[in-house]
């Protein structure tokens, strides 16, 4: 026992916070966490979350404390008239002494386009309501990286939450919980109101790890069982990477905590997923992923290049439209890039990692500003990605300004796959580009 406990000081003391203090950035205060106590009765539902799966389907997820309710949803278009309903599967994990509750997930449909559904979960509790996304354009995507669980988080999933979306992105770093199990329980019934009623798609950071030597070496114990995503359906083997179309929009979640180099099963995933992209039905191609590939703040300088170096031609070749990141705590947007140069048939990168966490915000910039980055400020918000038509989409960040949402950056996106100069591809080979700029 002695053993086990001196493991578990090791643990929080070095393990889990790999990340964090490190001596050249320095963060603004963080917000107080707000824990979210579990209020219901143990057979009703709790931390109730939905996203997507294929076309026309949705996955119910929740935790019961009481192991003896059944994986059920029952659903319809009328509050409190439930004509349907659907049986899933449940699934609950240990880590060290924590056992999860029963962890209950429910795919039900097919579902019609841009329709309230009101649906109770394991026939007890209260009713929740979800509605689906648009069949056709305009959709749009709330964007919110690094969440955590502070007042910053609250306010900005009331942000979020003030005006329509149809999906949320969020390119990892979910609870914040490091280890500590009970977080992820009290993170799941903080983001529930919001979570229950849009489909939330996200990707893991490195919070999501959790990774034990010896005990837990592959870790994503706790993401894995709480947020699996549709990774079987985009014909992934990992809920660490996968894809979704909605509408005209193909959406890649890449893993920066999944093995990418050039003989990994991600890259030979993504490989075939890019291939697979029809843009006469997707014209826009969306990626998100943990690690910034192209990054101007102090923290975490150079943690996403080798993946950069592994998969950016690819992206590239596919003429990605825009590649969301997360992970560094502020926000910054980059012109259309590739290979570190300014280049219009490159994707937009933007760093999008400032939900709200514990950790505070990322304060410090390399100076001068590079050319490529045009926007870049430390403050917490979210993003929104409103796609019009096949060729227009609007983005902008809201800043959450001690608590009220302010627009601060906005531009309007061009489709890469309607531009005559970048579409379809010419394939430059990074060999063929090396050379030239030797020549110049
Ligand atoms: C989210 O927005 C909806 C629609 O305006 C509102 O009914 C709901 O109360 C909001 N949820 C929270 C938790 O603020
Ligand atoms: C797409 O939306 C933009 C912005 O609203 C608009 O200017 C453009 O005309 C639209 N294109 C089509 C084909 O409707
Ligand atoms: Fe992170």
């Amino acid at each position: 026992m002695p053993k086990l406990l001196f493991l578990f000081f090791f643990f929080f003391l070095f393990l889990v916070r790999p990340y964090h203090a490190s001596a050249d950035f320095i963060r603004q205060p963080s917000r107080p966490l707000v824990f979210t106590p579990h209020n219901r009765p143990d057979s009703h539902p709790q931390q109730v979350h939905v996203s997507l799966v294929g076309n026309n389907y949705m996955k119910v997820s929740w935790v019961t404390a009481g192991s003896g309710v059944s994986s059920t949803v029952e659903y319809g278009k009328i509050p409190g008239k439930y004509e349907s309903s659907a049986t899933g599967e449940h699934t609950s994990y240990r880590y060290f002494m924590y056992s999860s509750g029963k962890i209950h997930h429910v795919t039900i449909g097919p579902l019609a386009p841009a329709t309230m559904y009101y649906y109770r979960c394991g026939g007890a509790g209260p009713e929740f309501n979800f509605r689906t996304p648009h069949a056709t354009f305009p959709i749009e995507f709330a964007v919110a990286g690094d969440l955590g669980q502070t007042e910053w988080t609250s306010s900005t999933l009331e942000h979020i939450n003030a005006s329509d979306y149809d999906i949320l992105l969020l390119p990892g770093d979910l609870s914040y919980a490091d280890a500590q199990q009970p977080l992820w329980d009290s993170f799941g019934r903080l983001v529930e109101p919001y979570a229950s009623r849009r489909p939330w798609m996200v990707t893991e950071g490195n919070h999501e790890q959790e990774i034990f030597p010896l005990i837990y070496p592959k870790g994503f114990k706790a993401y894995n069982s709480r947020w699996p995503m549709p990774y079987k359906e985009s014909g992934s083997e990992s809920n660490l990477y996968y894809s979704f179309d909605a509408v005209g929009t193909h959406v890649i979640m890449l893993g920066s905590y999944a093995d990418f180099n050039t003989d990994s099963n991600q890259y030979k995933w993504l490989a075939n997923d890019l291939a697979k992209i029809d843009r006469s039905r997707t014209p826009w191609v969306v990626v998100l992923l943990h690690a910034p590939w192209y990054n101007s703040n102090l923290a975490h300088q150079g943690e996403g290049e080798s993946m950069r170096i592994a998969m950016e031609e690819m992206l590239y070749n596919s003429r990605v439209d825009v590649v969301f990141a997360g992970h560094v705590h502020a926000y910054e947007r980059f012109t259309r890039v590739y290979d570190n140069n300014a280049d219009p048939c490159g994707p937009i990168h933007i760093t999008i990692g400032d939900g709200g966490n514990r950790e505070g915000l990322a304060m410090l910039y390399k100076e001068p500003t590079p050319s490529i980055s045009l926007y870049r400020e430390a403050s917490f918000g979210h993003g929104r990605l409103r796609i019009l038509n096949n060729t227009h989409a609007h983005w902008s960040w809201n800043r959450n300004d001690d608590s009220v949402s302010v627009v601060a950056d906005g531009i309007w996106l061009e489709s890469l796959s309607s531009s005559s100069s970048c579409f379809p591809p010419q394939i430059h080979p990074k060999t063929e580009l090396a050379s030239k700029k030797d020549e110049l």
